[in-house]
Order: structure tokens, then C-alpha cells, then sequence
């Protein structure tokens, strides 16, 4: 039977646990390297990627129902809040959710979950952008 992704650690397992996470951000960050449209979101982290790889990893793991290990080493965290100082508008949302795109179909994963993984990464890259939007709004009025 096809697991239920959502459930438990189901997707944490589909994603191949730690170690499948860890390639799967790997993927993503080198997309985002490589990739012309995302020049602009490549440039908001620092050069050395190495502390973003290890965030996004270790925050997946939880997000998908597996080990908490972001709060872990780093402590709580709210996604639309930790992004709301960059600036996310459509395009910027899109580049990330491209990368993701590719990243995820490397990897040795079926195509429930493929879909799955992406349309569940859609919903917090949106609140992302409104949270960047709003962030924004909030300084314009305060002028
Ligand atoms: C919508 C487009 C997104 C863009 C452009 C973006 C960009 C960034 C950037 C530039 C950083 C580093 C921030 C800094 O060093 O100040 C960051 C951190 C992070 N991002 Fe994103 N991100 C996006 C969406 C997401 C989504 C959807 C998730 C989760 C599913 C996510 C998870 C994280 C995590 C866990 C961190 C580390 C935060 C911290 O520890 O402060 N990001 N992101």
C-alpha cells in the first residue's frame, strides 16, 4: 500500500531520512548556483552556503515528521518570520520553488511523493512572499 504522506514520519521516510534530506538540499542549493533566474535569491545568503544547508536540512527533517533537528542546534523557528527582513515578491518565490523543482527530481523519489513534496513546499513559500509583502507595507506606513 501507498504510504500516507503526511502521516506520522511517512514522508520524512520517503524523502530517505537524514541522509536523503542532506541530498536533496545539496541539490537545491546547487541549482540555485547554477541557475540564472534565481541569481537575485542566491545573492541574499551568504557565499559560504554551508550553515544554509545545514538550516534547510536539519528544518526539513521536522517539517516532514522526522527528528526535530533544527530546533535541535538552533532553537524555534517561525518560516514566514525568518524571512520577512528579505524581499519575496512573485518572482523570488517562484526561483526558490524552481530549484526545489529540480532538486526533488534528482532524486530517487516516486512520483506521488515528487508531487506530494512540491505542493506541500508551495504553501510555506507563499506565506513567505506575504510575510515579506506585509513586512514591507508595515515600513511604508511607519514613514
Ligand atoms: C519563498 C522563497 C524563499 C526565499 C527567497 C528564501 C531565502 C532564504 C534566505 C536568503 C535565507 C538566509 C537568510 C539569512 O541568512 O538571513 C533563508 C533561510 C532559511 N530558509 Fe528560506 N527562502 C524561501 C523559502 C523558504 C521555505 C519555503 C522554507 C521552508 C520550507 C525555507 C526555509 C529556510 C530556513 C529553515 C532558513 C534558515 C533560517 C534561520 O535559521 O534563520 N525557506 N531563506
Amino acid at each position: 500500500m501507498e504510504p500516507v504522506f503526511g502521516e506520522g514520519d511517512a514522508s520524512f521516510r520517503a524523502a530517505g531520512g537524514e541522509a536523503g534530506i542532506r541530498r536533496l538540499v545539496d541539490a537545491f542549493y546547487d541549482e540555485m548556483t547554477r541557475r540564472p533566474e534565481a541569481v537575485l535569491i542566491r545573492a541574499m545568503h551568504p557565499a559560504d552556503l554551508r550553515v544554509a544547508r545545514d538550516k534547510l536540512a536539519r528544518f526539513l527533517c521536522g517539517w516532514l515528521g522526522g527528528p526535530p533537528r533544527y530546533r535541535e542546534a538552533y532553537g524555534p523557528i517561525a518560516i514566514p518570520a525568518a524571512h520577512a527582513h528579505l524581499r519575496v515578491d512573485g518572482a523570488e518565490r517562484d526561483a526558490w520553488l524552481a530549484c526545489m523543482r529540480v532538486a526533488v527530481d534528482a532524486q530517487p523519489y516516486t512520483v506521488a511523493f515528487r508531487r506530494y513534496l512540491l505542493e506541500q513546499l508551495a504553501i510555506p513559500a507563499e506565506r513567505v512572499r506575504v510575510a515579506s509583502v506585509a513586512a514591507r507595507e508595515g515600513t511604508d506606513r511607519e514613514r
